[in-house]
């Protein structure tokens, strides 16, 4: 059953299209994307999960859940582009993201440390940085949780598929492809549980199974920032990258 579910989720997006022309699906045998070995290869025990990693991204949500500050959540679209770094460790976190929501581009950088509690925020407007310091609102995420399902193919790399439910309250299902040859991170989807519908998926490119620790150094314009701000960067600093709402763990 639980196969099945996310295997239909994959393949709602991957087939759709072709669905709807009763003669072609005709042609295609579905049935050999469930003969698999379904040996799981990676993350079989905690001790092989990665310390961290760090990677180039492309996220790109319709209707996908974001959680809303009042513990709902809303559907957004939208495309984001970036940079994830992540310390698992450390309980530490960079992205340094390009957000565009259609009539608004965002571009920013986030540093979260787990260990006082703080993130620092930047933004460019108008080519000016600004950057502010707050109370950590999330939490840097550690790497569990994943639960394996079947094997699955990404073009032609064999990968293992894992799922993680219930993220965003009880709201979004969400599956990960990470490939078996050496456990890296391909690709993440998720789907809406929800009305309306909704589906975001994220490609990782460039993945390096280790932190890179140097883009934790703050930057000099973040090293006296202004604890908070009244101004009308105010409303910036709500556009946080939905990367960190997006990881599969
Ligand atoms: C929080 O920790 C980071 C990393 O060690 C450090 O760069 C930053 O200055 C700290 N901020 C505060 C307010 O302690
Ligand atoms: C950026 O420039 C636009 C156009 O000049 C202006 O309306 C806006 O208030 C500026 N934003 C900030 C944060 O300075
Ligand atoms: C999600 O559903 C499970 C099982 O029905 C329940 O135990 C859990 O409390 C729910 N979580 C949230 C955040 O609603």
């Amino acid at each position: 059953m639980k196969l099945l579910f996310s295997l239909l989720i994959m393949m709602t997006i991957a087939f759709n299209c072709c669905k709807s022309f009763s003669l072609a699906n005709n042609k295609i045998d579905y049935s050999k994307f469930e003969n698999k070995v379904n040996q799981q290869q990676c993350f079989t025990s905690s001790g092989s999960y990665p310390s961290g990693y760090s990677s180039s991204y492309v996220s790109l949500s319709f209707n996908g859940n974001y959680p809303t500050s009042n513990g709902g959540v809303q559907q957004l679209s939208f495309l984001e582009s970036g940079y994830i770094d992540i310390d698992f460790v450390g309980g530490q976190l960079f992205v340094n993201f390009l957000l565009d929501e259609g009539n608004t581009k965002t571009k920013g950088n986030l540093w979260a440390f787990s260990g006082n509690s703080t993130q620092y925020v930047s933004v460019n407007v108008n080519e000016t940085d600004y950057c502010f310091q707050q109370p950590l609102i999330f939490s840097v995420p550690s790497f569990n949780g994943l639960k394996y399902v079947t094997d699955f193919e990404l073009g032609t790399v064999q990968c293992d598929m894992f799922e993680q439910n219930n993220v965003e309250g009880n709201f979004t299902n969400q599956v990960l492809l990470v490939d078996k040859s050496d456990c890296s991170l391909l690709s993440g989807t998720t789907q809406n549980i929800n009305s309306p519908s909704g589906y975001t998926m994220t490609n990782f490119y460039y993945y390096t199974p280790a932190a890179d620790q140097e883009f934790f150094q703050l930057p000099s314009i973040c090293l006296n920032p202004p604890q908070s701000t009244k101004s009308k960067l105010n409303s910036l600093l709500a556009k946080l990258p939905k990367i960190i709402q997006n990881l599969p763990f």
